[in-house]
């Protein structure tokens, strides 16, 4: 019997598999090279589908013999371990984001004689219209919430957009970019209360309170199903903050991240320039602890936001703090600087790595955004957060045109950089 072998995502299994399947167990006996939610997230969207549900559908596919992990979008190293005499696959990588993995299956599987067959496409099916479609059906609170850990456990460095309203909540599910070896896109929305707040012209001193907050969230929440980090900022009373937690888990919310102040809020990015008070290494333990008391569900987290950078208390105590908030149950560590240059944070992240008990670190590079995502994941940072870049962007704009109208008594000349009507109608289908 020759060994066949198929490397595939299963995300959505459609006929255009099944062919595949058909094809490839005709030439004998199938092994299922089933890539691992690590692989896919390398070039492209977590898949719908844990890795486990994925195998277990794979597994009672007719003429499929065996799955194996597929750890790699590279097939070479499953390839040289099997020795299969061909592999089957869809003709449809020739081009895009495959076109070398393609070229390294032909080159591996000729070291031992062995044969790439390609398959017709199966036009009118693929996973890229099922996953347009999953979109517009959208998801569960429970699968959301989730998707956060699993997105954690499947790539190096998580990408987080801010949002604060149904239609920058679009902009984070929707926009990608396709480069040479994959499709980027944001993992998941950040919440901001600096620009929640400034969207409703409130400053950011948690007088926009929890209800509205929510508002905020059921908007984004409608239109999205990307996982949801929110800021929680003080995370309030210790006696409120159980209800936060159990709210925000059951709506689908991912994660709270919380900071280690108290009295009246001001926005770190004032640093010392405002008065702002540190909370005690006790007091805020004991905040954490009892919002991990009150969730639900294994999953939800809640994140301890460290403001001793901020308040220039520096590293040494950031660091105290990070393992004193990790003992009292933090599920990830938020790390906050204000300076111009990342030096700081990768002081601190240096030292942070050789902790005993480590949970994931997140980094808010707004002021030090000279550092790119790569050397923030080199230094063992899982989530990197654009905190407020939507409405920052979006601002300056409006006024542009404002201005504009008023200088010429027409909006004529604003036109240019504005979007044109039609788009606008169609911006959101289902209006016509
Ligand atoms: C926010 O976006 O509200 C934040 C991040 O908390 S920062 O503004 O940098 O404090
Ligand atoms: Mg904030």
């Amino acid at each position: 019997m020759k060994k066949v072998y198929v490397g595939m995502s299963a995300d959505l299994i459609h006929p255009g598999h099944l062919n595949i399947i058909n094809e490839a167990r005709k030439l004998g006996e199938v092994t299922v090279g089933l890539l691992t939610d690590k692989a896919i997230a390398s070039y492209k969207r977590l898949p719908a589908l844990t890795y486990e549900q994925r195998k277990i559908i794979m597994e009672n596919i007719k003429g499929v013999s065996k799955v194996v992990p597929q750890e790699t979008l590279d097939y070479v190293l499953n390839l040289r371990i099997l020795k299969p005499d061909f592999v089957v696959h869809g003709n449809d990588w020739k081009a895009g984001v495959q076109r070398e993995v393609r070229q390294r299956v032909i080159d591996a599987l000729s070291e031992w004689g062995g044969k790439l067959v390609e398959t017709e496409y199966t036009v009118g099916i693929s996973s890229t219209i099922l996953n347009k479609a999953l979109k517009e059906v959208g998801t569960t609170p429970d699968i959301r919430m989730k998707r956060l850990r699993r997105l954690l456990d499947a790539k190096q460095i998580v990408r987080v957009l801010e949002v604060h309203n149904g239609l920058t909540g679009l902009i984070a599910e929707h926009t990608s970019n396709t480069k040479e070896r994959s499709v980027e896109e944001f993992d998941g929305m950040w919440v901001s209360s600096l620009t929640d707040s400034t969207a409703k012209g409130k400053p950011d001193i948690e007088y926009v309170d929890l209800t509205s907050r929510l508002n905020t969230i059921h908007e984004i929440l409608d239109v999205t199903t990307k996982p949801i980090i929110v800021d929680g900022d003080t995370g309030g009373l210790i006696e409120h903050f159980p209800f936060t937690v159990r709210t925000l888990e059951r709506i689908g919310v991912s994660a709270i991240i919380i900071e280690d102040k108290v009295g009246l809020k001001k926005n770190s990015l004032f640093g010392t320039d405002v008065a702002q008070q540190q909370d005690t290494i006790e007091g805020f333990s004991e905040k954490i602890h009892a919002g991990k008391q009150a969730q639900v569900t294994e999953q939800f987290m809640i994140i301890a936001r460290i403001e001793s950078l901020i308040l220039k208390a520096g590293v040494a105590d950031a660091l105290k703090r990070a393992k004193a908030y990790i003992a009292a149950g933090a599920d990830g560590v938020m790390i906050h600087s204000k300076e111009k240059t990342p030096d700081e944070v990768l002081e601190f992240c240096k030292a942070y790595a050789s902790f005993d008990q480590k949970v994931p670190l997140v980094a808010v590079p707004s002021t030090y955004n000279i550092i790119t995502e790569k050397e923030l994941a080199d230094a063992g940072v899982s989530v990197v957060i654009y905190a407020n870049h939507m409405l920052r962007s979006a601002y300056p704009a409006m006024v542009t045109t404002a201005r504009s109208i008023l200088e010429h008594g027409r909006s004529y000349e604003a036109d240019a950089q504005c979007m044109p009507i039609k788009e606008i109608l169609e911006l959101i289908p289902g209006g016509k």
